[in-house]
């Protein structure tokens, strides 16, 4: 019998399905803080990418092993399909964890093996035996997924699940790939593997849906109940497509109804929210206000009755409260009369790790000057801050300046100057139909690197007219190869599904994000952060190449792309 009968794994693949999504890119750095956040969450399990997509993937793969992969911390999963190179890009990447496990997986539905595979049953079989014994032979964790369970045939399944069992895997994975079961079904799949198949008692079954049809939540927990003890969730529901099962609704719904779901997870409730907006800053896609857990109206009640009760007694219209997912934000108020010593505790508190002294000294400047334009400094205001400020990209133009004026009347007009890569101040002016309009059309003329500005939103932090805003944008660069383009070239793809069903993706996309009391202000800031990520793309692929190859993976850096990520088959 498991002794963790009760315990439901967290797996999160945040950093891989859900970062494959389109223009959910991040950096090497931020996939670096988002597992830094992760391990403040406490999942149990963290997969941190699919190391044979790109050199890239399995530097921050190998990055996330080293530095989040402690032994107190999560087990360190990597993705790899079912053949022996991704297998072994996968293990060389995790090594450096002292937890590791390697994922890998194979499809089983008819429509995958005929028509994009081109295997048979037997082979597929075959294939799953092979490479679940191989990855076994390294690694005593070895998770397996039959992709496109949700429509295989269930006696196909169970004989592909029972092959991956007898092999050595230690974690079943059953994945609802194209989001196409309902809740019943999902749950009925899983209770019929977990009552059939020949030695699954020793193994975890775990839970993989995607939202396709709104109900990856839903099933996730019928699977839970169907006796699944792992669910595969990402923050935000982030993730190919629709997205994945949300992490934060997952963990709520089995924190708030244990007794009905007769299981608890380890999750510490209190991260969730910031773990929510960290991963929102980073992907530039603002989280919607009626976001279950999360968003801004979560636990906002608007009407009066509703009011009325919660007055009286919080229970009336609550079914949890807003401190459990961490959603107050009030638990220290700063203010301008506050220190370096209370700040430098605040941000301890916080879990905010700094790289040097100057760093914080140019955190605290921007924090006292916060304090001057805004009456109460709280938690959020300082998240915010820490966000925007040490964005972790690398500074290649700086805003040193922004003027802009604009009104009834007048033509919107802005200068910047911006301080380059060579240390030289650049000035530059320009018209626009809005004062962002003007400015960014000024940033351009200094950078001169076309790009699209694709999504463009403000929010107010917090209450109040003297609210910090956080401004986020989303940019294509044009003239450059899409994704999928570039992964022609070099055989393989950061979209698993894009490899798979040979679909184009977007181009790349560059999101930033900027916080000021200026809204204005802070739009000049996210819009320079997002054209710094793009200029520093390139510039990070080549580094990650070389971060791979000094890690000793390879001997012949010449080959690179063609030689070393190009060899991958699918099965
Ligand atoms: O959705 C899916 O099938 C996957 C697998 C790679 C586990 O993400
Ligand atoms: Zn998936």
């Amino acid at each position: 019998m498991d002794p963790h009968v009760g315990h439901v794994r967290i797996f999160d693949t945040t950093l891989r399905d859900g970062e494959q999504a389109p223009g959910c890119t991040m950096t090497l750095e931020e996939k670096l803080e988002v597992a830094r956040q992760l391990a403040r969450l406490n999942v149990d399990i963290i997969e941190a990418g699919f190391p044979a997509a790109s050199p890239g993937d399995w530097a921050a793969v190998h990055e996330i092993a080293r530095e989040v992969g402690t032994p107190n911390g999560p087990v360190i999963a990597a993705l790899a399909r079912a053949n022996r190179d991704d297998i072994e890009k996968a293990w060389a990447a995790i090594q450096p964890a002292a937890k590791k496990r390697i994922h890998t997986f194979m499809s089983t539905s008819d429509i995958h093996l005929e028509h994009q595979f081109r295997k048979t049953r037997a082979q597929a079989l075959e294939i799953i035996h092979e490479m679940v014994t191989f990855a076994r032979s390294l690694c005593e964790d070895v998770e397996f997924s039959p992709m496109d369970a949700g429509r295989s045939d269930r006696d196909f399944l169970r004989e592909a699940v029972a092959v991956a069992v007898a092999a050595g895997a230690t974690t079943l994975n059953i994945p609802d790939t194209v989001g196409y079961l309902t809740p019943d079904e999902y749950g009925a799949m899983i209770k019929d593997l977990a009552e059939n198949v020949p030695g699954i008692e020793h193994c975890i079954l775990s839970t993989h849906c995607h939202d396709d049809l709104g109900v990856a939540v839903a099933n996730s927990l019928a699977g839970v109940r169907g006796g699944a003890r792992q669910v595969e969730c990402t923050i935000n529901g982030i993730g190919e497509r629709a997205g994945n099962a949300s992490l934060e609704e997952v963990v709520m719904a089995i924190h708030t109804r244990g007794q009905f779901y007769g299981v608890r997870t380890q999750i510490n409730t209190r991260e969730l929210a910031r773990s929510s907006r960290l991963v929102s800053s980073f992907i530039g896609v603002p989280v919607p206000p009626n976001k279950a857990i999360v968003g801004a109206n979560a636990f906002a009640h608007e009407s009066g009755i509703h009011q009325d009760g919660v007055l009286k007694y919080r229970q009336t219209y609550e079914i949890m409260s807003a401190e459990t997912v961490g959603l107050d934000g009030n638990e220290l108020v700063l203010g301008k009369h506050s220190g370096r010593h209370a700040f430098r505790t605040k941000l301890k508190a916080m879990g905010v790790e700094l790289e040097s002294e100057e760093e914080f000294q140019h955190l605290f400047e921007r924090f006292k000057d916060l304090c001057d334009r805004k009456k109460r400094v709280d938690d959020r205001d300082i998240e915010a801050l820490v966000t925007g400020e040490l964005q972790h990209t690398p500074q290649i133009y700086t805003l040193d300046h922004v003027q802009y004026s604009s009104g009834l009347g007048m033509i919107p007009t802005a200068t910047v100057r911006l301080i380059g890569p060579d240390g030289q101040p650049r000035v530059d002016s320009d018209q626009g139909t809005g004062p962002v309009d003007a400015i960014y059309k000024a940033i351009n003329r200094v950078i001169q690197r076309p790009s699209e500005l694709i999504e463009f939103s403000i929010n107010a932090i917090t209450e109040g007219l003297d609210a910090v805003a956080e401004v986020t944008v989303r940019i294509r660069e044009q003239g450059v190869p899409s994704r999928e383009e570039q992964s022609e070239k070099i055989g393989a793809s950061t979209s698993t599904t894009a490899v798979l069903t040979g679909r184009r993706v977007a181009q790349q996309i560059f999101s930033g994000y900027g916080v000021h009391t200026d809204t204005i202000v802070a739009a000049a800031h996210a819009y320079m952060a997002a054209l710094n990520k793009m200029l520093a793309a390139r510039q990070e692929r080549i580094k990650a190449e070389a971060v791979a190859y000094a890690a000793g993976y390879a001997s012949d850096p010449g080959g690179l792309p063609v030689d070393l990520f190009g060899g991958s088959t699918l099965g």
